[in-house]
């Protein structure tokens, strides 16, 4: 263990204030519209991550993982069912949870470290906030970038200052929509060891959307698969798989163990991967 964590861990402040939380969805259900046009996205939905666990929640596009998310941020309410984080339930935007997405969504006019400074609790004094955001500026590799500005910096550091301002309230969820989605390939896999860097240091617990099953193997402990149930082919999605993945993190992107998993995964969502190698045989 580090002398830092040991000195974070001496401060009951902070350690209470990075403790993880526990975020569980019971009978979870949305539905968008009422009458002729309602629409229900989500049903069914039970399901709890443990204080620290990393989940990926990976689906097909449109099959409810942005509205699952959005549910635990307090963005939008449970029609059915209840989220709950810690055993109390999420009825609005609070301080438990912090969300990241896609986009940065960074304020153009203010330098890096005023837009990361948005994300601190309202009314923090002045030397407490710097010093917050100095910590995040070097948990997230852009301390020397502080006072640039968001069309200066690259999409990669965009990302990590949309992930500083999330972590400046030292949120027990952290909530992320697809977070490297927009990013190349290896700036991806950066952002991905980044990730479980903040983690080791900031143990949140991690609700992370993503459609990549590589990313998911990479950081989860287990993975929600949502879907359609297979009887119901325009019903709603509920949870159709949960799989815990194997070995400790950071894992091996060469670990040909996970093999089995990768094809397992990609056949939930409909992708069948000896098909996909005879074809690409075929073609050779
Ligand atoms: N505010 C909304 N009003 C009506 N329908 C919505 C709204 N938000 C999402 N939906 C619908 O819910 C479904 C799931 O959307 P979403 O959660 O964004 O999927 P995903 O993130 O898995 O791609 C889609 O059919 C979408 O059109
Ligand atoms: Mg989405």
């Amino acid at each position: 263990m580090s002398v830092q964590t040991d000195v974070r861990a001496a401060d009951p402040a902070i350690a209470d204030a990075i403790r993880a939380s526990e975020v569980r969805f019971t009978g979870f259900g949305k539905t968008f519209g009422t009458g002729e046009a309602a629409h229900t996205v989500l049903a069914d939905v039970d399901f709890a991550a443990a204080p620290g666990e990393i989940i990926s929640i990976l689906g097909a596009s449109g099959c409810g993982k942005s509205t699952l998310l959005r549910a635990a941020g307090g963005l939008g309410p449970a029609t059915a069912g209840t989220v709950t984080i810690d055993g109390t339930p999420v009825t609005g935007i609070d301080g438990r949870a912090a969300v990241a997405f896609q986009e940065p969504r960074l304020l153009p006019w203010r330098t890096v470290r005023r837009n990361i400074e948005l994300g601190l609790p309202r009314g923090t004094p002045k030397a407490a906030a710097r010093d917050a955001v100095d910590e995040l500026l070097e948990l997230t590799g852009m301390s020397t970038k502080g006072e640039l500005r968001p069309k200066q910096i690259s999409g990669g550091m965009a990302q990590r200052v949309s992930l500083a301002r999330a972590l400046a309230r030292n949120p027990g969820v952290l909530l992320l929509d697809e977070p490297f989605g927009a990013l190349d390939a290896l700036t991806r896999i950066k952002m991905q060891d980044l990730l479980l860097d903040i983690h080791r240091q900031r143990p949140a617990t991690v609700l992370l959307v993503t459609h990549d099953v590589d990313e998911a193997l990479q950081l989860s402990d287990r993975i929600v698969v949502l879907g359609r149930r297979p009887s119901e082919d325009d019903g709603p999605s509920t949870i159709t798989s949960i799989v815990p993945v194997p070995g400790q993190r950071p894992r091996d992107r060469a670990d040909s163990g996970l093999g089995h998993l990768r094809a397992e995964l990609l056949a939930h969502l409909g992708v069948d991967t000896h098909a996909a190698a005879g074809a690409r045989s075929a073609s050779d």
